[in-house]
């Protein structure tokens, strides 16, 4: 079997409601003087306000920071930090969707260790320690509550960067299903599905061991059972809670087994066509588990029928079915498959995949 070294660090609070707790929570981890980084989304809803007034409610200061937008740069976390930097913050709070979460673990490493979000690029490259963190995820999908890395964008060439460190870990995070209900239909279904292909992918990896299998069928369980509904019913909270567990459980399985050749292929995609992260790995992922299932058929049976209840609930969501429909021009695909092959994440796909690979599996889906 392989080994493995679990060490939960975040406490998970979970329920209807308990967002209102943020401020006790933040308190229990001695902040007095936070960081809330929260995109402009949250001030529209009042949100942020939300989490102010708690926070304040047990004599903490707040200093804000909402000047990013989705997909967060280098040069939007050095703006955070050296906003946060006079302020001697002493507890950072990330509050919306993976944006927000990742923006908060990035100025984190700045603001704690110094330099750039580009030195910490890979893993493990924070020397000093770093400040306690509280998520409070809006969106049920990335799962970044879950894990110690940030993805933040090169300003310049836009490439993504992978940046974790085992002290980036949230201490806490807040899962309020309340907090998801207000998110449009086209979030619902774009994260929804990622979070589906994270249970998916993670199954399989090379990098999966005992327990992130049980993070992995947990989350499938609980997003292959209330997908349909949260689109059906959005404001159904039973449902909203059931995919914002799954999602939580799906970044716990990727904190320990990587991803696979979905995301590899989907990376491309949402860098060159104007495709959410979440509806690029729909247009890819029942192919690749179609294309897996020579090395890995006994592990998808379990599911069941995995590949027609993917487009199943892929169709439901209305989600584009092929490339074509996505208006991506065909002439690109060996293009496209050359950015996959190089992607971090196929390296863990359970099939040998690179660029060959990656333009079978766009044919397909073509
Ligand atoms: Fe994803």
């Amino acid at each position: 079997m392989t080994p493995f070294d679990f060490r939960p660090r975040t406490r998970v609070l979970f329920g209807a409601g308990e967002f209102a707790r943020l401020g006790e929570a933040a308190r229990e981890l001695g902040g007095t003087r936070c960081l809330l980084v929260a995109d402009q989304g949250m001030l529209d809803r009042g949100y942020a306000q939300d989490a102010i007034r708690s926070l304040r409610a047990r004599r903490m200061e707040v200093f804000a920071f909402h000047d990013f937008s989705s997909g967060p740069t280098a040069a939007m976390v050095a703006a955070g930090a050296e906003y946060a930097a006079p302020h001697t913050i002493d507890l950072i709070v990330g509050l919306g969707g993976g944006s927000s979460l990742d923006c908060a673990k990035a100025i984190n490493f700045v603001l704690s260790n110094g330099g750039s979000i580009k030195d910490y690029w890979g893993y493990g490259k924070a020397a000093k320690p770093m400040l306690p963190m509280i998520a409070v995820p809006t969106t049920a999908g990335t799962g970044s509550e879950a894990q110690t890395s940030a993805v933040i964008a090169d300003s310049e060439s836009k490439v993504k960067m992978a940046c974790g460190d085992s002290k980036a870990g949230f201490r806490a995070a807040i899962l309020d299903p309340k907090l998801t209900v207000s998110q449009s239909r086209t979030l619902t279904a774009t994260s929804g599905y990622d979070a589906i292909s994270h249970a998916i992918e993670t199954l399989v990896s090379t990098r999966r061991n005992a327990l992130s299998e049980c993070f992995s069928r947990s989350a499938w369980r609980l997003l292959n059972s209330s997908f349909e509904r949260v689109l059906k019913e959005p404001e159904d909270l039973e449902a909203r809670g059931a995919m914002q567990l799954g999602s939580h459980f799906g970044g716990l399985a990727m904190e320990y087994s990587m991803l696979g050749a979905a995301h590899a292929c989907a990376g491309p995609l949402t860098a060159n066509y104007d495709l959410a992260h979440g509806a690029a790995i729909a247009l890819v992922l029942a192919h690749v588990v179609e294309w897996n299932r020579p090395v890995a058929a006994r592990i998808y049976d379990e599911l069941g029928d995995v590949v027609s209840r993917l487009r199943e609930l892929a169709e439901f969501a209305e989600l584009p079915a092929t490339l074509h429909e996505a208006n991506v021009p065909e002439a690109a695909l060996p293009r496209l498959a050359e950015e996959a092959g190089t992607h971090w994440t196929g390296k863990f796909n359970p099939r040998q995949f690179d660029e060959a690979a990656a333009l079978e599996i766009y044919r397909c889906a073509y």
